[in-house]
């Protein structure tokens, strides 16, 4: 599998938008709390998180290309799938834009939901934070993530559901908004919130 540096590498050098590399990052550390929490492969987890979102840059954020393209660049980066990348690493990044019609894989496992539901939750979270009067992470609290849930007008972007799936593998809603917070706190000065 690839190491955490070398996937790094891979961010570095196809990603250049810079709240892209943080929402990647950001997904990392999320992922990586929440593979600690199920007892599962951190490296894994965190490295999905971290890469999955890697040919957003490359298909010039086109909707129609995002999360096929994933395939191109590993190609062009000699990576095979079930050796550099494992097949559910793999699944799972596909998984995460499985409303696309060219893409065949859904999501299915416990990474699969945790991948989707971390990546969206990221987003939302720094939304919360920006509208903070400090505009910081530590301000944001788990009550405060629910009402703004609710608000339809708030982050209008973001599908609250793929979050509520969540509670398909067997965590709380509250507990993984707390989770999520939390990892997001141990990095506030690198995502500048
Ligand atoms: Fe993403």
């Amino acid at each position: 599998m690839i190491s955490r540096e070398e996937a790094f590498k891979l961010v570095e050098k196809y990603v250049t938008t810079p709240w892209l590399k943080l929402h990647m990052r950001e997904s990392e550390v999320i992922m990586r709390a929440l593979a600690r929490k199920f007892g599962e492969d951190e490296e894994v987890w965190g490295i999905s998180g971290l890469i999955h979102d890697l040919d957003y840059d490359y298909v010039g954020k086109d909707p129609k290309r995002h999360v096929v393209e994933f395939d191109k660049i590993l190609e062009m980066e000699s990576l095979v799938v079930g050796e550099d990348i494992p097949e559910e690493m793999y699944h799972a990044i596909k998984s995460h834009y499985e409303e696309h019609p060219d893409i065949q894989q859904k999501r299915e496992s416990k990474l699969d939901y945790a991948l989707s539901a971390s990546e969206t939750i990221s987003g939302f979270l720094v939304a919360c934070a920006l509208v903070q009067p400090d505009k910081k992470i530590s301000s944001v609290d788990v009550e405060s993530v629910k009402k703004k849930f609710k608000k339809k007008d708030f982050a209008k972007a973001v599908r609250r559901e793929l979050i509520y799936d969540i509670e398909k593998i067997g965590i709380s809603l509250d507990e993984f908004i707390e989770i999520s917070l939390k990892s997001l706190r141990e990095i506030d000065t690198e995502i500048g919130l």
